[in-house]
């Protein structure tokens, strides 16, 4: 079966793909600069699999680096995570986020150019549509209007994907717009481990039910929704694994140069259901109060995922609970997260 490269392969969605591609019969090397990850991952992937899998310690934004990878493995497809992701801390380092995510992506690109492989599907975001108002998002909603620099290298990468599948109409290519990523792997020995205190909404609830965290602020509970909190599109990790499973699987069959798909559930849960199926899950009341809106949010998002069910064959199986129930698993697993 092809090998496929996986960056940012030891982080949260990346190693949960691995464990994904692996069951479905691939070869899977690894190249991660653990910068938001901890080696003790690859333990934990044996653990799971049985496979050590092939891992580089590798920064992507060194071409030569990744060049040897390409040198040293049959590499058939790229699948590109390796990146920044946190969008407060994006707005206080933004040339960070615009140096490390789009240089990154370049030298995949150019490193893919030399070694001849043209297969690619690019960890996107749904934060590239940013604040408009079009729920349910479709894939040709509007898109911008972004809140912040992570979103915006969102945007800007796949732009500059168009514009390289232009000039190499040879390539394929496809852009995943992920919604809300949240719960672990059903073992319990891999899940989203953040270092310092969480900005997402599930890592944080985990710990306040966990005990390592003393109370949950809810920013803001006067919104235009039924609740008055906010809705968001949350899908199992493990669905968004086998989300790229498809699109591996997609860019062998179709002619399209680019296209571009959003990974969600269609359904919008708002932060007070979260948090009541989250208790369901811990057994016991989670503290939480209410505060200001965060600056940036927006009510309501979430996907309409007719495109991906109807080309990509995909639809998400897993529902909040399952999700809730997971994520506590790998809290109670792993209190204090993966030992560097
Ligand atoms: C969800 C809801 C908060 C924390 C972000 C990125 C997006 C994607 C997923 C990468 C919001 C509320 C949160 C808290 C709260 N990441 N909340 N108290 O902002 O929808 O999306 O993560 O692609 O790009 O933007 O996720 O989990 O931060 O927030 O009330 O302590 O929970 O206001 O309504 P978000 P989130």
């Amino acid at each position: 079966m092809p090998t496929i490269l996986v960056t940012g392969g030891n982080g949260y969605i990346g190693s949960h793909t691995v464990i994904s591609l692996f069951e479905n019969g691939y070869d899977v090397v690894i190249a991660d600069n653990l910068s938001n990850s901890k080696m003790e991952v690859q333990n934990r992937l044996e653990q799971i699999t049985g496979k050590r899998f092939k891992f580089y310690n590798v920064d992507c934004c060194d071409e030569s680096a990744l060049d040897k990878v390409f040198d040293e493995n049959q590499i058939d497809s790229v699948i590109h995570f390796a990146g920044l992701k946190a969008v407060g801390e994006s707005v206080k380092i933004p040339l960070e986020y615009y140096s490390n995510n789009i240089g990154s992506m370049i030298s995949v690109l150019k490193s893919m150019e030399k070694h001849g492989v043209k297969k690619l599907v690019f960890s996107s975001s749904a934060t590239v549509y940013g604040m408009s108002e079009d729920v349910p998002f479709t894939e040709q909603s509007p898109l911008g209007m972004c809140t912040n620099p992570y979103g915006w290298t969102k945007w800007m990468i796949e732009q500059i994907l168009r514009d390289y599948a232009v000039a190499h109409p040879e390539m394929r290519i496809c852009l995943l717009r992920y919604f809300n990523p949240v719960g672990a792997h059903e073992s319990g020995l891999i899940g989203e481990d953040p270092r310092g205190i969480p900005n997402n909404l599930f890592p944080y609830i985990s710990k306040v039910a966990g005990g390592t965290l003393e109370c949950l602020t809810v920013f803001g509970d006067d919104y235009d929704t039924p609740d008055g909190t906010c809705l968001r599109d949350y899908i199992h990790v493990c669905d968004l694994a086998e989300g790229h499973v498809k699109a591996i699987s997609f860019l062998g069959k179709t002619e399209d140069p680019v296209s571009v798909f959003n990974l969600g559930t269609g359904k919008g849960t708002s932060v007070k259901e979260a948090v009541s199926a989250f208790e369901k899950a811990c057994g016991h009341p989670i503290k939480h109060v209410f505060g200001a809106r965060r600056p940036g949010d927006i009510a309501v998002c979430y996907a309409s995922t007719e495109k991906a069910e109807r080309e990509l064959g995909f639809k998400a199986k897993y529902g909040i609970d399952d999700m809730c129930a997971s994520c506590w698993k790998w809290q109670t697993m792993n209190p204090e997260g993966l030992k560097d």
